[in-house]
């Protein structure tokens, strides 16, 4: 059964990581996810946490999910990895290649995209989730670009990638909420 981890990049864990974070533990479920290179405690209460660097934990047989990987992860290869490390890295856009600089450069890991466009960390877990059940990416359906409507008048557009589950964007409801608070401010 594969572990997916999640290497926290950040500076600090900013209040929408943490709700990818925590959607992520609802994807995947607690027991298979492992938080490295924080110490934030709160984080237990969805995974595993170690406060030390993916560098330092000696792990093998490891796949790093990077979107600037020459190849594509399938899922006969899929199968075979024990660890999926993802960078804990809020989108940037246009992306700064950081998961490449910060961690397939660093780590001597094989490194697969899945798909050239950015995924937000939580949509990039589900669809390794999905290709480890054995679907293509070519089989998954996408939306390059989603809208949130903020209020009456007002949206935000998120320039990201995301996994469509019946014809709908996968997004956390408690994200929605807390970037139509943040407007408020
Ligand atoms: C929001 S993305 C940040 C990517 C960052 N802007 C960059 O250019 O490397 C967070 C993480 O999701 C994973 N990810 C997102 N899109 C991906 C893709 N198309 N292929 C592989 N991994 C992806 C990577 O592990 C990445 O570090």
């Amino acid at each position: 059964m594969a572990t997916f981890i999640i290497e926290h990049l950040d500076c600090k864990l900013w209040k929408w990581c943490l709700i990818e974070y925590k959607h992520i533990s609802k994807i995947v479920g607690k027991g298979k996810l492992l938080f490295t290179n924080i110490k934030n405690k709160q984080l237990g209460k969805y995974g595993k946490r170690n406060s030390k660097s993916i560098s330092e934990l000696n792990l093998k047989n490891a796949c790093i999910l990077d979107p600037d990987a020459k190849k594509t992860l399938s899922p006969e290869e899929a199968k075979k990895f024990k660890y999926f490390i993802f960078g804990g890295i809020l989108g940037d856009y246009p992306p700064k290649k950081r998961t490449k600089k910060e961690l397939t450069k660093k780590l001597n890991f094989t490194a697969r995209n899945i798909g050239k466009k950015q995924f937000s960390t939580d949509n990039a877990v589900a669809v390794v989730k999905e290709i480890l059940k054995g679907k293509k990416l070519k089989d998954l359906k996408f939306k390059e670009k989603i809208e949130i409507q903020l209020g009456k008048y007002d949206s935000v557009i998120l320039p990201y990638r995301y996994l469509l589950i019946k014809n709908k964007p996968l997004i956390s409801k408690e994200l929605v909420e807390y970037l139509k608070r943040r407007k408020e401010f």
